[in-house]
């Protein structure tokens, strides 16, 4: 089954669509996930951080299924329906800061991150866009644009969209100006200011659009005042601050939103992800000044914010708040780190060990002097732990970062498992290089 369906792929796909395995899965449950050939896999990817209520959550194959039997969509520009309006409502509510807020819906995160870059250029008729080393913001022209990886997701695809401006992140592990944190003061935050002096005009800047903690640039956490002092230099401006939490969102750091932990309310918030447990929807939430800039039928698309999708996120949050999962998120984490840890000390190859909540990772290096990227190692070791069964994912602008976005919900003796596979994982690769 599994050779002829991979058959199959190689003449039906195009070789740009990749995929990190060659398993075709069967079913998936919690954190749980069956093959075709019956090969069972603990997930500590996730979908890429979609399932952090866990795969096939009962309430959510509730909710998806009452509302397979009223309709499938009518599109909200034609007919409102209740679950939409309600995730709106629901979405204002818990945002982080005290602003009335505004919320619609879109189909993917890139999709999320084109429209709060439109509303914000419409709020303040300034064209200008700021973004950071190590970002990722999607896949699209102007997502692409944003973000910072060359390969694979830049690569022959130019040209970006113009007006787009970069600044270096808080890498404290790899910090852009070769401080260490606290004595630093967190210099790196005046470096937006610096651009207006170098690089960017800060009348001409619509907005800064940051990750709260950056994903795919390697789950990089930046000191607790980074993102309170970007914001004041923003308003300092009349610059308006994105927040991306679409892969921090929904619990995985501890707080339904990792910007309540830096206490900062962005202007625009964009979600997507374990928003929806699986079924596309993404969300834009802001400032109602900034949101009602737009003019009636500016903004939204034919397939936002479909019913199943605003049904099943409603049962998202729910779920968070009931079961708890951001306070769970915040005990895997300090598990994760602890075993992480304990690791760093057995391999020299393991450079940091850092993350938020359940937003774990590991750096690794081929020398801990030179922080050289063990980008090959990185490699084989992500192989080798999906063939000992532990699906995972590579982070980094070198690739040499293993992160963990387990679903939240995920069973105390799946979560130790898991951990023993990386462990016994690495020392099999380790041994082998
Ligand atoms: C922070 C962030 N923004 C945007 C995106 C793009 O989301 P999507 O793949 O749904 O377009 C991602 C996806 O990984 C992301 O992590």
């Amino acid at each position: 089954m599994e050779t002829e369906i991979n058959e199959l792929r190689a003449q039906a796909l195009p070789h740009g669509v990749a995929s990190a395995t060659t398993s075709i899965i069967a079913s998936a449950n919690n954190a749980t996930i069956i093959d075709t050939e019956g090969r069972e896999y603990i997930d500590f990817a996730a979908g890429i951080g979609t399932m952090n209520v866990g795969h096939s959550h009962p309430r959510v194959l509730a909710a998806a299924h009452a509302q397979l039997d009223r309709f499938a969509h009518t599109c909200v520009h034609i007919f409102g329906y209740e679950a939409y309006i309600r995730l709106a409502a629901k979405m204002n509510e818990k945002a982080p800061g005290t602003s009335p807020k505004r919320s619609y819906f879109v189909n993917s995160g890139a999709e999320a991150v084109e429209n709060a870059v439109k509303i914000a250029r419409c709020a303040t008729g300034r064209p200008g866009i700021v973004a950071f080393d190590n970002a990722f913001h999607g896949r699209t022209n102007l997502t692409m644009g944003l973000t910072s990886k060359i390969a694979p997701y830049k690569k022959n695809f130019g040209p970006y969209t113009p007006e787009i401006h970069r600044i270096p992140y808080a890498y404290c592990y790899r910090c852009p100006l070769n401080l260490t944190y606290p004595a630093c003061g967190v210099e790196c935050a005046e470096l937006l200011r610096r651009g207006f002096d170098n690089y960017f005009q800060a009348d001409k800047i619509a907005c800064v659009i940051a990750e709260p903690v950056q994903g795919e640039g390697g789950f990089i956490v930046p000191p607790p005042e980074y993102h309170s002092r970007l914001k004041a230099i923003c308003e300092e401006q009349g610059i308006l601050f994105i927040a991306d939490e679409i892969q921090t969102g929904f619990g995985r750091t501890g707080r339904l939103f990792a910007m309540e932990h830096y206490g900062v309310e962005a202007d625009i918030m964009t979600t997507a992800k374990s928003l929806g447990a699986g079924y596309p929807i993404a969300g834009i939430t802001g400032k109602a000044e900034v949101m009602d800039a737009p003019h009636p039928g500016g903004i939204g698309g034919t397939f936002g914010g479909n019913p199943l999708g605003c049904e099943v996120a409603l049962e998202v949050i729910a779920i968070m708040e009931e079961e708890r999962l951001p306070e769970r998120a915040n005990e895997i984490g300090r598990r994760v780190r602890e075993r992480f840890i304990a690791m760093q000390q057995r391999f020299p190859v393991i450079g940091d060990v850092r993350g938020l909540g359940a937003m774990m990772a590991m750096e690794l290096v081929e020398d801990r002097d030179t922080k050289k990227p063990a980008t090959d190692l990185t490699k084989a070791y992500r192989a080798k732990l999906f063939a000992n069964g532990l699906a995972n994912l590579q982070a980094g602008t070198y690739d040499n970062v293993i992160r963990t976005l387990m679903p939240l919900t995920i069973e105390w003796e799946t979560l130790q498992r898991g951990l023993d596979i990386m462990e016994e994982t690495l020392a099999q690769v380790t041994a082998a290089s």
